[in-house]
């Protein structure tokens, strides 16, 4: 073709990046890439090895180590011995180490961009222009972190050893995201690369080495999933931190409920993008264009839902179809193409079945004309309209390049088809009225808002998932506490194992027999009525049976009721109405828990009396006072416990919010029925949770002193439910609830690994002391920061600037 042709036709020529560093890198490898465990490359115990291929043209690229519970045994062994010796380098020494990382992966970025395309099929102009440029900015931003560790967190010590497991999308972002905090945090890591791409991380290994970074405190065992649950399961790990799908988050949560192991995970997404009919509509393509076809749309904050404001959506979708037919797809190392491989035959083949699926659902499928390649595996950008809310590909994560457009009327409806996910990742809202974005924003749930912007990412700025889009947050510094424990809980002694067996629940529901009614007749009369406490009245309990209460010495104090399933079903249908107190002003809250510590104060001396039966008077009256106290310490905090306005590298702020996961189920320790029940149940009131709580099983009666408290100090009806009862069975009603958000356990080891195991169904945070005893007459250990950070999860809201 003469010049004067490609003037008229302006076709792109190709323009292929120079893979030769990256093949050159193979084959010094021979093509066989092993282990990194302690510090060099180890093969696989059993010999076996798996191929990773080219996904552009479906050709192999090397024969790569396939690891064993064996492999992962050695890699945790090196990494623990390698703790002590890690923890003990001063925070400046960890520094250097990190900011060596990051200066090293800036040095070696083009081998380390050519070869993620290669390995995943993503277009160069991204891995080149954003992966690898962020994997150098978290290593940068954590050197900083790991060098002002001991000024910003004096109390907290590093977890210990780390298993990390990570997804194909972005291979060694994802890496960076997980190795740079835990070693900033002075912890030491095995990391399995996801089965697909795992060559970026073996670059990253011998960057190590070039870094003289200790041997063994980064391992990286390749493999499939067999392996990554090899290292869930290994017994001499210390915290798991996983990024994939919801499926297999939900084993590993499962998997791990009976260890002490902490526990993130970072899910899927179905993120909404929210087009109003004041956006500019240019830049909302432009957007768009980012938001699904960016990285092939095999993103997990992905914007694959776009909600349309009625009146513009014709006039979008014609602009979205017209850009639709510009992107370039094919060979993902051509500096000019827009989409590129789709990582695995396996993933194109669940694309397909999604979208016709979808089109049977009755969407319209719109895609662009245009020649895929005839090797390798490619999808087109795809817009699937006439997407009903409940079809599958609206709710379900598709991860491809396909997007499911739907409408909406006013700001409340497309909040309420936003919200209509089991996911919470991420969201964008594009509107010029800065009011009507900021408003839609706060109502969202999820982890991330984009405002006018799409798909950005900063290691200064958490990242994660509300509801099953999993839980705690990459980035920032939440991101750094997913690290860390203080000091004093990870050393801090077992509880002794409770006593109380519940009969089975079956029984206690059976209509009241002749001899029971006998016997509760033949009980001597109690001094006082205790009934539950539910959507702000006292209620009988549904079972209509009692428990006997006694004092340290035998004498019986009363009865408490027996609350069951039921009860606590209604209890969280009345914390799910008392969304009042979550929009109260933190002014008003504050107010509000004033006025209870006002009003048990001066109910002082009858509770601190009654208490003293089976605490011994001087608990007794340490418990009364010191709960005052503790009542105004969240009082104090419930104005004060702000996020922050982070500063990204671009122009934007991000305003990370502290925000109220929602419905909370608190199981109260035992050992402090007072102080205990108030030192948890307050910092979730505090920032705006409703709570369901269980009293101590030791004194259940102490709920009629707490409502009395309550009823006279303005709290609204269901911010607060209290539901006595056998706390086994209280628990299992509650973990399994799909409208609660979140569990609270503080009982023994037992009841720990319950509520973990139990909330595994809709994925709820869960929040445990791990069978250990917490002084809760410490208020250094017993109040504070710490239980407002679980009491609350960050929501980033991205805002840009300027013209
Ligand atoms: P996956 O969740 O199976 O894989 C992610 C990582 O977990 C890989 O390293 C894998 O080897 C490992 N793994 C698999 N089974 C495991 C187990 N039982 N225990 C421990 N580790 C295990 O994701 P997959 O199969 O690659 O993709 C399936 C779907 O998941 C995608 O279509 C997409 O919808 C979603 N996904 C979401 C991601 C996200 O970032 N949220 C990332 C990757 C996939």
């Amino acid at each position: 073709m003469s010049i004067a042709e490609k003037f008229v036709s302006m076709e792109y020529g190709p323009a292929p990046e120079d893979s030769k560093e990256a093949v050159a890198w193979l084959g010094r490898h021979g093509h066989r890439l092993q282990h990194f465990i302690g510090g060099g490359w180890e093969a696989p115990s059993a010999g076996e090895y798996f191929d990773t291929v080219d996904p552009s043209n479906g050709e192999k690229l090397a024969s790569v180590a396939q690891g064993s519970a064996a492999d992962v045994d050695a890699a945790v062994t090196a990494a623990r011995a390698a703790s002590s010796g890690w923890r003990a380098l001063t925070p400046h020494s960890r520094a250097r180490y990190l900011y060596a990382i990051a200066r090293l992966v800036q040095k070696h970025s083009r081998l380390l961009a050519v070869l993620e395309t290669m390995d995943n099929g993503k277009p160069i102009r991204e891995s080149r222009d954003i992966d690898i440029p962020l994997v150098a900015r978290h290593f940068f931003h954590h050197a900083g972190w790991a060098q002002l560790l001991e000024q910003e967190f004096p109390e907290y010590v590093a977890c210990g050893v780390v298993g990390q497991i990570i997804p194909w999308n972005f291979p060694l972002l994802m890496l960076a995201w997980k190795i740079a905090p835990a070693l900033a945090t002075g912890n030491t890591v095995v990391l399995k690369p996801a089965e697909f791409t795992p060559l970026t991380a073996l670059v990253f290994a011998e960057l190590c080495q070039e870094a003289g970074l200790p041997a063994g405190v980064v391992n990286i065992v390749t493999g499939d999933g067999s392996t990554g649950e090899a290292l869930v399961k290994h017994p001499d790990v210390d915290k798991i931190a996983f990024t994939g799908s919801t499926e297999i988050g939900r084993a590993i949560r499962a998997a791990t409920a009976t260890s002490h192991r902490r526990l993130s995970l970072e899910l899927g997404g179905k993120s909404p993008f929210i087009v109003f009919e004041d956006a500019d509509l240019d830049s909302t393509v432009e957007g768009l264009v980012d938001g699904i076809w960016f990285n092939q749309g095999q993103v997990c904050c992905a914007g694959s839902r776009l909600l349309m404001q009625e009146s513009i959506a014709e006039a979008l979708i014609a602009k979205v179809q017209d850009r639709m037919s510009t992107l370039r797809i094919g060979a993902p190392l051509d500096k000019a193409i827009d989409i590129g491989a789709i990582v695995a035959r396996v993933q194109l083949d669940r694309i397909r079945k999604l979208v016709d699926q979808g089109v049977a659902d009755g969407a319209t499928c719109w895609q662009p004309q245009v020649t895929l390649p005839s090797r390798g595996f490619y999808y087109p950008p795809t817009l699937l309209s006439n997407v009903h809310p409940t079809s599958i590909v609206a709710q379900q994560e598709i991860f491809g390049p396909v997007l499911a457009a739907m409408t909406f009327r006013t700001p409340a409806e497309a909040v309420e088809l936003a919200n209509n996910t089991v996911y919470g990742l991420a969201a964008c809202v594009w509107s010029e009225s800065i009011n009507v974005a900021l408003h839609v924003a706060a109502q969202l749930k999820a982890g991330v808002v984009w405002v006018n912007c799409t798909n950005l990412f900063d290691a200064s700025c958490g990242f994660g998932g509300y509801r099953e889009s999993g839980y705690g947050r990459e980035g920032g510094r939440e991101g750094l506490l997913e690290y860390m424990e203080p000091a004093w809980f990870k050393s801090a002694p077992a509880l002794p194992a409770e006593k109380t067996v519940a009969p089975p629940e079956a029984e206690l529901e059976d209509e009241p027999d002749a001899s029971k009614m006998e016997r509760q007749a033949s009980t001597p009369e109690i001094d006082r009525t205790v009934k539950l406490y539910i959507g702000g009245k006292q209620a009988r309990p549904d079972s209509g049976y009692y428990i006997e209460v006694r004092a340290a010495d035998g004498r019986l104090l009363g009865e408490a009721p027996l609350g069951n399933r039921k009860d606590i079903r209604n209890a969280v249908e009345a914390a799910r109405k008392a969304a009042s107190w979550a929009k109260a002003t933190a002014h008003n809250r504050a107010q509000v828990l004033y006025y209870s510590a006002e009003n048990l104060s001066q109910r002082r001396d009858e509770i601190a009396h009654r208490l003293a039966a089976v605490v011994g008077e001087k608990q007794a009256a340490a418990e009364v006072d010191l709960s005052i106290e503790r009542i105004f310490s969240y009082a104090a905090w419930a104005d004060k416990f702000d996020g922050a306005v982070h500063n990204p590298p671009f122009r934007n702020v991000a305003l990370a919010m502290n925000e109220a996961i929602g419905t909370v189920g608190v199981i109260c320790p035992r050992e402090a029925p007072l102080l205990g029940f108030l030192s948890v149940v307050m910092p979730a009131l505090a920032v705006g949770n409703t709570v369901i709580a269980v009293p101590s099983e030791a004194y259940p009666l102490i709920t009629s002193d707490l409502y009395q408290v309550f009823d006279t100090s303005d709290l609204p009806g269901g911010a607060l439910n209290i539901v006595t009862g056998y706390t086994s069975q209280l628990l299992k009603t509650l973990a399994e609830h799909d409208d609660v958000d979140a569990i609270w356990c503080f009982g023994d080891e037992t009841c720990a690994a319950a509520a973990k195991a139990m909330s595994v169904g809709n994925l709820k945070q869960v929040w445990t002391n791990e069978g250990r005893a917490i002084d809760w007459f410490n208020p250094k250990l017993a109040e504070g920061r710490w239980f407002l950070e679980h009491a609350t999860q960050v929501k980033n809201i991205w805002v840009p600037y300027g013209e």
